[in-house]
């Protein structure tokens, strides 16, 4: 305790609750205080140190010998706390453990898996989007485009049966939550908690994943000792739950961009080869994973603070792709920018091991969109939805004219 005390005091404190509702709908206030509060300060609600600097959250990310996963990326210290699931992996798993099942996922996620997927996907959201302008261009662009491409292709690709789907979504909103405190949204979420974990584990056992999917390419990589057969299943589980709600609200992220700057959708109609750009610009601009926590292995020193063993520092994305210090007019998305380092996507040896995939997504559907639609603009106000780790949309009404 005394340790705790010390290191506690040693940096500014501050008595803002990031899991609020409030700030859970808009972060700005929060996430402009921790950054420009100090490079380091404490959270005394829940006994964490925060950081929104850019430098300092690179730091953290870069070390990963000093600053670890194993204790969990969410707020709940598995060091002393019970973890409401097996940890991920390789998400929350530290070398050695965390290698094999990140070599097996970069190899089973490769250019060659997505030189394989690219002519389908590019005819999925071709289709996709003939189909939404047929219906007469008015859509709810969260449910029509930016969850029902991914929807579609993402678990196709792993090799899941066509049904429950949105049920994928829930299993990921379930996630995120769970990395904030047990509040009323994990409360809620967690509701059908025993229910969507016992379907997700189904779903990433052998016998039901498609032979030609992502998940038969895991268990094949076990059947070879790459990986445990033990390790196989978790390793399917983290695709399902860092790969889908990422991606969704990512896309629905760029989507809202394009629609509120109409001269950057010009741009992309122009160049449409500035779709990947686009949505690397979108993830830095709206950080849809925004927040991860990472843990002291041993008493370290960060930002001048000496920091105690097993201290859990919440590393917060959003803000540092925000950083006046690194970005120029960082409140603006702009094409003009080359976002090619920001922190969305994280850093170092966890670096989303599936951004390529997500890269991909995104841009198929830019690319289909930026050909057959004149105009995107609002048609209604959207309304934000709430998770305590990422950045919703609940709904984004939008008009599609060709
Ligand atoms: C790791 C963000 C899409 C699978 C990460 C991390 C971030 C992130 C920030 C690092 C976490 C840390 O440092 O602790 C995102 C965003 C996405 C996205 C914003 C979409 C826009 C995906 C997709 C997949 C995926 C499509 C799967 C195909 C993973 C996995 C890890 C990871 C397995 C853990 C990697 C490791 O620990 O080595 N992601 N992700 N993500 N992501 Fe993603």
């Amino acid at each position: 305790m005394t340790t705790l005390r010390s290191d506690a005091a040693a940096v500014p404190s501050i008595d803002l609750d990031p899991y609020a509702p409030e700030h859970l709908v808009d972060r700005t206030a929060f996430l402009t205080a921790v950054r420009e509060t100090a490079p380091l300060v404490h959270l005394g609600a829940h006994d964490v140190f925060a950081t929104g600097r850019f430098d300092v959250v690179r730091e953290v990310l870069a070390n990963w010998q000093q600053f670890q996963v194993g204790a969990g990326v969410g707020l709940a210290n598995f060091h002393t706390e019970v973890p409401w699931r097996p940890p991920a992996t390789p998400t929350e798993a530290d070398p050695p453990a965390h290698d094999a099942p990140r070599r097996v996922l970069t190899d089973v996620l490769g250019a060659r898996t997505l030189r394989r997927l690219r002519e389908t996907w590019q005819a999925e959201a071709d289709e996709l989007v003939d189909r939404v302008l047929a219906g007469g261009g008015e859509v709810d662009a969260m449910a029509d485009l930016a969850s029902a491409f991914p929807l579609k292709v993402f678990p196709d690709a792993v090799g899941l049966p066509p049904d429950r789907r949105d049920d994928l979504l829930a299993y990921g909103d379930l996630v995120f939550n769970a990395f904030g405190p047990r509040n009323a949204l994990f409360e809620r979420s967690a509701a059908r908690l025993g229910e969507l974990s016992g379907w997700i584990t189904s779903l990433c056992a052998r016998e039901n994943l498609d032979p030609a999917g992502f998940g038969a390419q895991i268990w094949a990589a076990s059947d070879r000792e790459d990986i445990t057969a033990e390790q196989a299943p978790l390793v399917v589980r983290s695709l399902l739950s860092a790969g889908i709600d990422t991606t969704v609200h990512g896309i629905a992220w760029i989507l809202h961009a394009f629609a509120t700057h109409p001269e950057e959708w010009d741009r992309l109609r122009a160049a449409p080869e500035l779709a990947r750009r686009a949505f690397d610009e979108a993830v830095r601009w709206a950080s849809p994973l925004q927040v991860v926590f990472h843990t002291t292995a041993e008493p370290v020193e960060l930002a001048g603070v000496r920091l105690g063993k097993h201290r859990k520092i919440m590393l917060l994305l959003g803000a540092a792709n925000h950083d006046p210090r690194r970005w120029e007019d960082p409140g603006r998305f702009t094409l003009d920018r080359d976002p090619s380092g920001h922190l969305g996507f994280g850093m170092g040896l966890h670096q989303c091991v599936g951004q390529h995939v997500a890269r991909m997504e995104a841009e198929v559907l830019l690319t289909a969109l930026a050909r057959r639609v004149r105009r995107l603009e609002p048609a209604a106000p959207p309304r934000r939805g709430v998770n305590n780790t990422l950045q919703v949309w609940e709904t984004l009404p939008l008009r599609l004219t060709k």
